[in-house]
């Protein structure tokens, strides 16, 4: 049987608009943000971030367009189970220009005191905050985030994150 995820969508997103997008269960809703976030392609139909287009990307391109654009926290978080929370913010800082150390990305969450513990010591709700900690420590371009209930306060004000200093890895 074919799933139509999505049909007729047609939209567009600006600089600093924050967009909530409303839907019931199997709606599209986690479709359409793996499609934006370059993590998905759709079989028909054309996606532009700026003036570029992301359904001609090749692999390659979409990887590098993800890295440096692109934050997401998915739906099941997807941290590393095997990493402690700081460890698993670090994973995506290290590769980012412009990072936010990842303590202070997860102090921003609320989470400044359980850095060195596994996802299997934390709460559903910690866990999703290291993962929306994860998102924001790159400062993208653009934040996609996937039911994100765990800290709507900073999902309102992504650019807390932004008005730190910069932290280069090592
Ligand atoms: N890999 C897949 N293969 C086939 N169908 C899929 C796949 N992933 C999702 N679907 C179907 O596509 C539709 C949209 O799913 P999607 O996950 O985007 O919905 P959603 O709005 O995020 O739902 P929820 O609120 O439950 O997270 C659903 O009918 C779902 O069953
Ligand atoms: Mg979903």
């Amino acid at each position: 049987m074919t799933v139509r995820a999505l049909d007729s969508v047609d939209f567009a997103l600006y600089r600093g608009e924050i967009v909530v997008l409303l839907g019931a269960s199997g709606s599209g809703k986690s479709t359409l943000l793996n499609i934006v976030g370059g993590l998905d392609s759709p079989s028909e139909g054309h996606v532009f971030f700026k003036q570029e287009e992301l359904t001609e990307f090749d692999d390659p391109a979409l990887t590098a367009y993800r890295r440096d654009h692109v934050g997401f926290v998915f739906q099941l978080y997807n941290l590393i189970p095997s990493l402690t929370a700081k460890e698993n913010v670090a994973l995506v800082t290290e590769t980012a220009p412009n990072p936010v150390a990842p303590e202070k990305a997860l102090t921003l969450v609320g989470l400044g005191d359980r850095i060195d513990h596994f996802p299997s010591q934390l709460s559903g709700g910690d866990q999703q905050r290291v993962a929306i900690a994860r998102a924001i420590a790159k400062r993208p371009e653009i934040l996609l985030c996937d039911e994100p209930t765990g800290a709507p306060n900073l999902i309102a004000n992504p650019l807390a994150a932004a008005n730190l200093p910069c932290h280069r890895a090592r």
